[in-house]
């Protein structure tokens, strides 16, 4: 679909994508959020990124990965010699859990069909899933993301790449660096000119 589709197609359905999320009220995390954050970026990025959920900054803005967690989110787009309007992020839920909670398996299957939408339409070469939690959603669920962080996965034609979601360096150190080598990885997947199966 995405290949037949001109750059305007692109945007039409992208709207109306976000428009969907905008209004959706399909779980319970719709009656507690201020904003859903349905993503920003570009719609040709070859890197997407996906995160686990809005938090009180991201709820109160409407945009992913603003507050704390952001400027070290930022910082490593950075490293990969990208900006962050010139790549895709967006999470697992659209909306806040309360309190920050981990989400549910049954909000994050509520909102699955919104991210496969996005996946579809941008059709990134590289998906980064940072944390646990879109790890096990997009990847696999018995996988320890101590184990398998900054190790591509080939998966329906696109890279999976793990890495520690940025909150987690706020509080361990140690994550930090696992985090900055794990995107100086990233970068050199995103490097390679093709990928090599074609
Ligand atoms: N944490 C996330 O997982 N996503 C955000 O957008 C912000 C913080």
């Amino acid at each position: 679909m995405a290949a037949l589709a001109t750059p305007d197609d692109r945007k039409i359905i992208y709207r109306d994508i976000q428009h969907q999320i905008l209004s959706c009220n399909r779980c319970q995390l719709s009656t507690t959020r201020k904003h859903a954050v349905p993503g920003e970026g570009r719609l040709d990025s070859n890197v997407l990124f996906v995160g686990e959920g809005p938090g009180e900054q991201e709820d109160l803005r409407g945009l992913p990965f603003v507050g704390a967690a952001g400027k070290l989110l930022d910082q490593l787009i950075r490293s990969l010699g990208r900006t962050r309007p010139e790549v895709y992020i967006t999470n697992l839920v659209k909306c806040r859990p309360p309190g920050n909670r981990d989400p549910l398996p049954e909000e994050i299957n509520a909102c699955r069909p919104y991210l496969i939408a996005q996946i579809g339409l941008i059709c990134p070469r590289v998906i980064c899933t940072l944390g646990r939690h879109a790890l096990h959603a997009l990847i696999n669920p018995t996988w320890s993301i101590s184990s398998v962080h900054g190790r591509a996965v080939q998966k329906d034609g696109i890279f999976f790449f793990p890495t520690f979601h940025p909150a987690a360096a706020l509080y361990h150190p140690a994550s930090k660096e696992d985090l900055i080598n794990d995107f100086l990885r990233l970068k050199a997947l995103l490097q390679q000119e093709k990928p090599p199966w074609i």
